[in-house]
């Protein structure tokens, strides 16, 4: 900030409209991440709460780094970081509540997203300290004013047009039902359909509240098929293969929020954009035929063993670690929840050039070139 206060308001003008003829060949875009820790780029390492990645092997292939955990749980780059270098990214939006975080905003965006966190408030209780969806928007208010005081009110909606805003949330709603109950601690669980119309239902009035904001493209990430993380298939002792009765939930789900895709761009119109990110069908698709994808393994975690605790960490000696695979590469799953970066790699390219089938109405790649 301290480098605009010395321009008087004409030149801020010169410097934004520079700014804005660069776009979009010469400058990344800018993104606006929400979510859980499938996204999650640090914002747990600032909080109290039992769902961190700030330990070693977290991180031990994130080249930015040097191998170094960085809160992102899993060995190296997430999702959207993929995403987000491929279409030229040069450094990755930071954890909001990183020191700092706003330093290069306009350039980049923030990540808001946080592990264990879900679409409705209460998910994720269990892990103590989690950003809900509802105060990552917060979060993302207060970056808007900061922008409105930095370019003034119509800049601001200018660069929120063109910036683009993924939200991937809904596994931990769905985990915590899957969940044994645990007496006198969780709450009483819902029928999976109502579950389900409420994740949408409340899903629906964030991303009404991220277009009263300003975002007009949005990259909405379905849930994947839980049923066959390490975690789950543990939970109900499933040697192989995938749990059906977690499967189906999740697909009732996607189907949901498919629809609901569909009549927000409806309702919207031509000006607003909502992608449905089919997530599930990729990452059923590479379990499916994980020999095709170049994988040896597609049932365990490579990092922290195939049976609870499935701790996930490294000690001062190989006796006092956890189990770490030879080949990070071979995995489908790094930890009993999240998939290696070799996963994401291959879920990052459908998402970003698929056909309709994968990204609907339009892929990410079609989304960020988008004029509106
Ligand atoms: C902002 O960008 C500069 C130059 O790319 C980089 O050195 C710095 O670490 C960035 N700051 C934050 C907080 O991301
Ligand atoms: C639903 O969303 C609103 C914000 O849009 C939030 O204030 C509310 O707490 C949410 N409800 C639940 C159950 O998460
Ligand atoms: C902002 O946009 C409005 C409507 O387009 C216009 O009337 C107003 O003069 C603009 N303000 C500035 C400071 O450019
Ligand atoms: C690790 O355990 C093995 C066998 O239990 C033992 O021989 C070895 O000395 C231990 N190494 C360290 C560094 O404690």
């Amino acid at each position: 900030m301290a480098m605009f206060e010395s321009l008087s308001p004409s030149h801020l003008l010169i410097v934004l409209m520079v700014f804005s003829l660069q776009l979009p060949s010469s400058l990344p875009y800018a993104t606006f991440v929400f979510g859980d820790s499938l996204v999650d780029a640090g914002n747990n390492d600032y909080i109290f709460t039992l769902s961190k990645a700030n330990s070693p092997p977290y991180g031990i292939d994130f080249a930015p780094s040097g191998g170094r955990p960085t809160g992102r749980f899993t060995n190296g780059r997430t999702i959207s970081d993929i995403i987000g270098q491929a279409l030229g990214d040069r450094s990755f939006p930071p954890p909001y509540l990183a020191p700092d975080a706003s330093a290069n905003m306009t350039l980049t965006g923030i990540n808001y997203a946080s592990g264990s966190s879900g679409i409705l408030d209460e998910t994720g209780s269990l892990f103590l300290g989690r950003v809900s969806l509802s105060q990552q928007i917060k979060y993302f208010e207060e970056t808007r004013a900061q922008m409105i005081e930095l370019m003034g009110e119509n800049a601001t909606i200018e660069f929120l047009k063109r910036a683009v805003f993924s939200i991937t949330a809904g596994s931990n709603d769905i985990l915590d039902l899957l969940e044994p109950s645990i007496p006198f601690l969780g709450r009483d669980k819902l029928n999976p359909f109502i579950l389900q119309d409420l994740m949408i239902s409340n899903l629906t009035l964030h991303l009404k509240h991220l277009h009263e904001l300003g975002a007009r493209k949005f990259v909405v990430v379905d849930v994947g098929p839980l049923g066959c993380i390490p975690y789950v298939r543990a939970l109900y002792l499933v040697l192989k293969g995938c749990y059906p009765v977690a499967n189906r939930i999740v697909k009732g789900y996607n189907m949901k929020l498919s629809r609901r895709i569909n009549k927000l761009n409806e309702e919207f119109g031509p000006e607003s954009v909502f992608i449905h990110a089919n997530s599930f069908d990729i990452v059923t698709e590479v379990i499916t035929n994980y020999h095709r994808y170049g994988f040896g393994n597609a049932n365990d975690p490579c990092c922290g063993g195939s049976f609870p605790p499935f701790l996930c960490f490294r000690g001062d000696d190989a006796n006092s670690s956890s189990v770490l695979c030879q080949d990070r590469s071979e995995y489908i799953f790094w930890d009993a929840f999240h998939p290696t970066e070799a996963t994401n790699v291959i879920v990052a390219n459908k998402l970003l050039d698929g056909d309709a089938s994968i990204a609907s109405p339009i892929n990410i790649r079609k989304l960020y070139e988008y004029e509106l």
